[in-house]
């Protein structure tokens, strides 16, 4: 990992935080040693060194029922749940954040888990090496808000990333976004409001407790906790 990116550190470059305390030595050779066994890291960037639409990356000859990718799944809490309780579909997680990629490489060694991919690149060059097509479901568990005006243009659901989540994406209403965020609901409506003959309907609902997306991380549960709602936007 640390190679990789020290060779091309443009593709792993992000606005917000990627390590959030020093990565303890266990970790760092943790991420040495076992990394490259479970990423896609080195084929994305292989595919970003030609730019050939024929090394875009798909996953036609995988055993696995469904290709699921969760966007930013920080400490791994829904990720690795998913693997866990759907050992026959296959989970590609991407995340810019350094400890969250080394808790998860962890648990994938200490239970032998197989159905688990990780990146550490920017979502967005990820996005890009993929064929048209070639996930079932997208998942973004509270997307970074941006809380503040002038940050809002750094949001990662914008019009021209919905189009990559549609494009990547098997079939319509594929990607699932949770926030807690109002503003963010408001901007994503926006966009489907202004950009409505390029885009299909947006499907809005507030989760309640049973609801299988609500509570599932922690940064859900730090919203919870101050009396936020948790909005479920399905695009
Ligand atoms: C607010 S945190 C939410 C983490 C987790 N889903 C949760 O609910 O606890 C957002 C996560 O998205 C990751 N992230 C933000 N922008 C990203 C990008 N462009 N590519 C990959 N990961 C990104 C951050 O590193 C962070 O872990």
């Amino acid at each position: 990992m640390f190679t990789l990116k020290k060779e091309c550190p443009e593709y792993f470059r992000y606005q917000g935080r990627r390590i959030s305390k020093k990565l303890s030595d266990t970790n760092v050779n943790l991420l040495n040693e076992h990394y490259n066994e479970h990423t896609l890291d080195k084929k994305i960037i292989d595919y970003y060194k030609v730019r050939d639409d024929k090394k875009k990356i798909n996953f036609n000859n995988s055993n696995f029922s469904q290709i699921n990718l969760e966007i930013g799944f920080g400490d791994g809490e829904y990720l690795l749940r998913s693997a866990y309780s759907r050992p026959k579909e296959l989970f590609i997680g991407v995340d810019v954040y350094v400890n969250g990629i080394a808790k998860v490489l962890k648990k994938i060694l200490e239970h032998s888990i197989e159905n688990i991919i990780l990146s550490n690149i920017n979502c967005l060059f990820f996005l890009d090496s993929l064929s048209s097509k070639s996930i079932d479901n997208i998942t973004i568990i509270n997307p970074d808000p941006w809380s503040k005006k002038k940050h809002h243009k750094r949001r990662l659901i914008s019009f021209q990333n919905i189009q990559l989540f549609n494009y990547v994406t098997k079939s319509k209403h594929s990607t699932k976004i949770t926030t807690d965020s109002e503003s963010y609901v408001e901007s994503i409506k926006e966009i489907f409001h202004e950009k409505k003959e390029f885009l299909d309907d947006l499907k809005f609902e507030t989760l309640n407790k049973s609801d299988e997306l609500y509570g599932i991380s922690r940064y859900q549960r730090k919203a919870i906790e101050k009396g936020q709602k948790i909005y479920l936007l399905t695009i």
